[in-house]
């Protein structure tokens, strides 16, 4: 068990910055999550981390030890992959227990450690099955299993569930987490899945271009977005965000104003970008609310509705529970609590 420090962290490929003076500290036991877009330098992190890439510069710390130059298999980590990397000519069996056969462990403790891993993880009737005779779910848990026999310090793990369906990742996703708790190896976890992120994770880091956005718990990634980027990534749907001028305790954009309160802590003039969640809009009757729209677009999702309200040309998000029947075109207005505004300056960081 240990913690994992990385300190100013950067790797270049050619002309791109994949990961680009990342610092932070993933705590003893916790599982941690670098969450990001397509490109931004997740599985390069988990790679540095691995050691499956050189860092070109920054310092790289597992437990007490600096592992900056320290070679794969001496950083006593185990990493699962997206599309679980298991041999195809072995069985479920020789290829939980190959990371152990590599380091020349004896034949009797590999089959104590593999019989214990599979118990625990309830694949021991697949053991001797080759890999394509187990479903993609099945398939998880050996990668999982034969992460698990080298009883490592810390698992990586780079998108394990993007191969399964929507029933089976959340199923496997619970597994992880138990599994995690239950071992308690701090967990090192990429995903582009904000959804997965959230549930999963102790904290959270938030990855753009090779850069660190944010880092904290999931509550708080939610709740107070450190800036414009984050706000739009996490949630569904997205953070409604208006860009626009502070002029007095005033958003402006075109014919488009809300109150912000007091202090927005902005200078008057200032370029800004409002944010406020769908889920913090309420659908009211006409003249009900802050804002006066009329709906432009409904989009039924079963237990809810979301909306689009066109408030002055800016198109609004709102979802609403109720499955009442909504007519386009007809007026309405949408209330919100004023202290669910979430206000970003000119550079995009938050100010309130
Ligand atoms: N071996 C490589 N050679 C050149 N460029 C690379 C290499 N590996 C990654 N990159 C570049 O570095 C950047 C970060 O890539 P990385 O694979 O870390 O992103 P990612 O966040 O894992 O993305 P995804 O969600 O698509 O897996 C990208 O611009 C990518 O093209
Ligand atoms: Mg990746």
């Amino acid at each position: 068990m240990a913690e994992v420090v990385l300190e100013k962290v950067s790797k270049v490929f050619g002309a791109a910055r994949a990961v680009d003076e990342v610092s932070l500290e993933v705590r003893d036991g916790e599982f941690f999550t670098l969450l990001g877009p397509s490109g931004c330098g997740k599985t390069t992190t988990l790679r540095l981390v691995a050691g499956l890439e050189l860092a070109d510069s920054g310092t790289i710390r597992i437990g007490s030890r600096d592992v900056t130059r320290v070679p794969p298999p001496e950083r006593r980590i185990a990493m699962v992959f997206q599309n679980y990397a298991l041999y195809p000519h072995m069985t479920i069996a020789e290829n939980i227990s190959y990371p152990l056969r590599l380091r020349k462990v004896p034949a009797d403790a590999i089959a104590r450690k593999v019989g214990a891993v599979a118990e625990k993880l309830r694949i021991e009737p697949l053991l001797l099955r080759m890999p394509s005779q187990i479903s993609g779910g099945q398939q998880q848990r050996v990668a999982v299993a034969r992460a698990m026999v080298q009883d490592p310090q810390v698992y990586l793990f780079d998108e394990p569930l993007s191969n399964l369906d929507f029933k089976l990742r959340l199923e496997a996703r619970r597994f992880l987490k138990h599994i995690q708790r239950e071992t308690g190896v701090t967990a090192l976890y990429v995903t582009h899945d904000q959804t997965e992120a959230l549930a999963l994770s102790d904290r959270v880091a938030v990855l753009k271009d090779g850069r660190l956005m944010q880092v904290a718990p999931p509550e708080e990634i939610y709740r107070r977005p450190a800036n414009a980027f984050v706000a739009g990534f996490v949630g569904a749907p997205a953070m409604n965000l208006v860009e626009g001028e502070v002029l007095g305790s005033r958003f402006i954009s075109g014919k488009f104003r809300v109150e912000v309160g007091g202090e927005p802590g902005l200078a008057s003039g200032a370029g800004a970008t409002l944010g406020i969640r769908p889920e913090h809009l309420e659908l009211k009757p006409a003249g009900a609310g802050a804002l006066a729209g009329i709906i432009d677009d409904v989009e039924p999702q079963g237990h809810e509705q979301i909306v689009t309200v066109l408030v002055n040309e800016v198109p609004l998000l709102a979802r609403v529970i109720e499955t009442q029947r909504l007519k386009l075109g007809e007026p309405v207005s949408l209330r919100f609590d004023p202290s669910a505004l979430h206000l970003f300056g000119p550079d995009g960081n938050r100010v309130n």
